[in-house]
C-alpha cells in the first residue's frame, strides 16, 4: 500500500494535493466535476470582512502557457461565507482552509478571528498580495516590516493553523518568509500570481480593464519552483504549499522535491474542473513505477551534488 498521506502545519492530509484559492469557487462548485475527499484540502475564494463585487470586466486572458485575471477580490464575506458556504463545506470530507485579506491590519485581524471562530475551518491562509490602503497601495507582502505586523497582529487573534500565501512580487522571498515564520506563522504558501499585462495589438488596448493582473499556469511554474526551493533551503522545518502551474503527476513531485510538503492545483480547474484528481492519479502511478511506498520520501528530496 503506498501512502499519500502528509501532515502540513498540523493537519493531517490524506494526499499532498489541495486546490488553490480563487480556482476552485467554495468547493460545492466542483463537487460534480470530482471526488473532493480524494483532495488533502480545498482553499477557498479569499473572504472579506464585507462582500466585494471585485473588478470591471474584461478581467481575465489567456496567455502563453497561462492566464491573468484581475478578478478584484470578489467574494460573498465573513457572514455570507458562514451562512452559505461554509454548510456544505463542513461535510465536504476533506481540509477546509480559508484565504482571508483586508485593506487595512485591523481588517485582516477581524476577518481572521471571525474565520477562526467557525466550526468547520480547519486552517487560514492569509493573502498578502493585497493593497495596503495606508501605504499607498503597496503590497502587504512586499516589505518584511509591514508584513511582521501584519502576521503578528493576526497571530494573537487566530488559534487555528495560519499560513502565509507568499506574492513572488518580492525582491527577496527567503527574508519575506522570515519575517511570516518568526512572526508567528505555521507555513507558508508560494506564490501567488506574478504581476503581468497582456495588449491587444489591434484595439491598442490592455486586455484587462485594470491593465495590470496576476500571471498563473505553466509559465510560472519555474519562478514558483525556484521560490519553494530557495525557501525550504533556508528554512528546512517550515511546512511549504507550493503553488504555480501544477498540471500533472510529475509536476507534484518536482514541487515535492524542491521542498513542498503539498501542493495548489489552480490555473488547470478552469480548463479541465476534474484535473486535482486525475493528477492525484498521476502521482500514484508515479510512486508505483518508482517503486516509492511514502510520498514523504519525496519531500526536500532533490539532488544538488
Ligand atoms: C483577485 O481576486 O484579483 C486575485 C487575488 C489574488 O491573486 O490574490
Amino acid at each position: 500500500m503506498t501512502n499519500l498521506g502528509v501532515k502540513f502545519a498540523g493537519l493531517d492530509c490524506s494526499s499532498p494535493i489541495w486546490t488553490a484559492s480563487g480556482t476552485f469557487g467554495y468547493g460545492a462548485e466542483f463537487d460534480r466535476f470530482l471526488d473532493l475527499r480524494a483532495l488533502g484540502g480545498i482553499v477557498t475564494k479569499g473572504i472579506s470582512p464585507k462582500p466585494r463585487a471585485g473588478n470591471p470586466l474584461p478581467r481575465i486572458c489567456e496567455t502563453a502557457a497561462g492566464m491573468i485575471n484581475s478578478i478584484g477580490l470578489e467574494n460573498v464575506g465573513v457572514d455570507g461565507f458562514a451562512q452559505n458556504k461554509l454548510p456544505f463545506l463542513r461535510k465536504c470530507g476533506t481540509n477546509v482552509v480559508v484565504n482571508f485579506f483586508g485593506e487595512t491590519i485591523d481588517e485582516y485581524v477581524a476577518c481572521g478571528a471571525a474565520l477562526d471562530a467557525l466550526d468547520g475551518v480547519d486552517a487560514l491562509e492569509m493573502n498578502v498580495s493585497c493593497p495596503n490602503i495606508k501605504k499607498g497601495g503597496v503590497e502587504f507582502g512586499t516589505e518584511s516590516n509591514v508584513l511582521r505586523d501584519l502576521v503578528r497582529a493576526c497571530r494573537a487573534a487566530i488559534k487555528k493553523p495560519l499560513l502565509i500565501k507568499l506574492t513572488p512580487n518580492c525582491t527577496d522571498v527567503v527574508s519575506i518568509s522570515r519575517a511570516a515564520i518568526e512572526s508567528g506563522a505555521d507555513g507558508l504558501s508560494v506564490v501567488n500570481t506574478i504581476s503581468a499585462m497582456a495588449i491587444d495589438a489591434r484595439r491598442r488596448r490592455p486586455r484587462i480593464a485594470t491593465i495590470f493582473g496576476g500571471l498563473s499556469g505553466p509559465a510560472i511554474k519555474p519562478v514558483a519552483l525556484r521560490m519553494v526551493f530557495e525557501v525550504h533551503r533556508a528554512l528546512p522545518d517550515v511546512p511549504i504549499s507550493g503553488i504555480g502551474g501544477i498540471q500533472s503527476g510529475e509536476d507534484v513531485v518536482e514541487f515535492l522535491l524542491a521542498g513542498a510538503s503539498t501542493v495548489q492545483v489552480g490555473t488547470q480547474n478552469f480548463a479541465e474542473p476534474s484535473a486535482a484528481a486525475r493528477i492525484g492519479e498521476e502521482l500514484k502511478q508515479f510512486l508505483s513505477e518508482e517503486k516509492i511506498d511514502d510520498v514523504n520520501e519525496l519531500i526536500g528530496g532533490l539532488k544538488i551534488k
